[in-house]
């Protein structure tokens, strides 16, 4: 039965890439990852990995979220959540800076390892020494009985099955949702939610894959956005709050299957010397969903256009604010903003897809990539 799986997952089934097959995946693959966790009717979290640690983490004094690459992106996410789900500080480490400069870290800490592979070279060493000094392990991997998950003292399995592309889709957002869930659990043990607000971002949560379904749509749309912007040498992705390291995780994709340069950035940060580099020639990719930082997103985006910046802008669907402003527009669902980066995220993977097709590149195996680092 594993093999078949296995077998089905190194099938294209009909996609040109094993890439574009996991985006469309994602539905499915999100529903898998809450699928006997999340039951929306109860209003009720089963989390069976991290029952015995519920009430540790609820105590916790800091969580530190140790991750790379894409994994840190969703760490970052998790960073918000957390902190406004149950008041506990959270630090996000890149695992090979975290390593290497003799954190102050032990007893009473709580580490989240966030690894798709479970096989990061960078993050198996950072978890193992904060181990040794007396910290708890949570991890969340996507491959069972990874390096990873088996140094981890409790986690949850993200269920988004083998991912075969080198560029990390599915598997981010199958962390997104595990992680949320994590924060909602924890966020109960601890008192720190109400059963109202829990309800409704259970069924926020649940309703999440027929959101993705619906953003998939978009395919061809994107497609055409991306033939518009192929040429361009130079990318800027922007976003505030939960979208910020949707921005992030979107400017990632790009670089590493279209090999254009590209930057993520804190919509507001611009002002602080990045937006020199604005000009009629630089695509500024903003994820600007409605939520509580949108109308600050709105001026950043006119600061863009008023120093002729092109402007492609996720928004909520119905948005007629930025539609007057930006030069292309691709419309999701709305959602919380809570779990809102799950459906931003999708048009930011297939605009990335589109323009590495588009330049000819091998999208499922980039130029210098390995789909696991398994050395420093
Ligand atoms: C993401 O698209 C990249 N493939 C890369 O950044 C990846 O996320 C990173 O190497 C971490 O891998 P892991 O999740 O398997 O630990």
């Amino acid at each position: 039965q594993k093999l078949d799986i296995e077998l089905a997952a190194i099938e294209k089934s009909g996609y040109d890439h094993f890439m574009l097959k996991e985006i469309f995946e994602q539905p499915q693959t999100i529903f898998d990852s809450l699928r006997g966790r999340l039951d929306a009717k109860r209003g009720t979290l089963t989390l069976g990995g991290i029952r015995e640690h519920a009430a540790l983490l609820s105590q916790a004094k800091r969580i530190i979220i140790v991750a790379c690459g894409t994994s840190w992106h969703a760490g970052l996410v998790a960073e918000y959540m957390i902190e406004e789900l149950c008041r506990i500080p959270v630090e996000v480490e890149y695992a090979s800076e975290f390593r290497y400069r003799n954190p102050v870290v032990g007893e009473g800490d709580v580490i989240i390892a966030v690894s798709q592979s479970g096989e990061t070279a960078d993050t198996l060493v950072a978890i193992e020494s904060a181990k040794q000094k007396g910290a708890i392990i949570l991890g969340v991997c996507n491959v069972v009985g990874s390096s990873i998950a088996r140094i981890s003292d409790a986690g949850a399995y993200t269920h988004a099955g083998p991912e075969i592309g080198v560029a990390s889709t599915k598997a981010f957002t199958a962390q997104l949702a595990v992680l949320c869930m994590i924060g909602l659990k924890v966020a109960q043990e601890k008192g720190s939610i109400s059963q109202q607000r829990l309800q409704h971002l259970i069924d926020e949560l649940d309703g999440i894959p027929d959101k993705v379904a619906t953003v998939l749509k978009l395919n061809e749309q994107i497609r055409q956005v991306a033939d518009k912007y192929k040429d361009a040498r130079d990318f800027l992705y922007l976003g505030r709050g939960y979208n910020f390291p949707v921005a992030l995780e979107g400017a990632l994709k790009l670089k590493e299957i279209s090999y254009i340069h590209a930057e993520g950035y804190p919509a507001a940060e611009m002002k602080h010397g990045p937006i020199a580099l604005v000009d009629e020639n630089l695509p500024v990719v903003f994820v600007a969903t409605r939520d509580s930082y949108y109308e600050k997103v709105v001026s950043n985006i006119q600061e863009i256009k008023a120093r002729k910046g092109k402007v492609i802008a996720v928004v909520t669907e119905g948005d007629q604010t930025i539609r007057g402003l930006a030069d292309d527009i691709i419309e999701v669902p709305a959602a919380d903003e809570l779990v809102a980066p799950i459906v931003s995220v999708i048009p930011m993977q297939l605009l990335a897809y589109h323009i590495g097709v588009l330049k000819g590149f091998d999208v499922d195996k980039p130029r210098n990539l390995a789909k696991s680092v398994t050395v420093e």
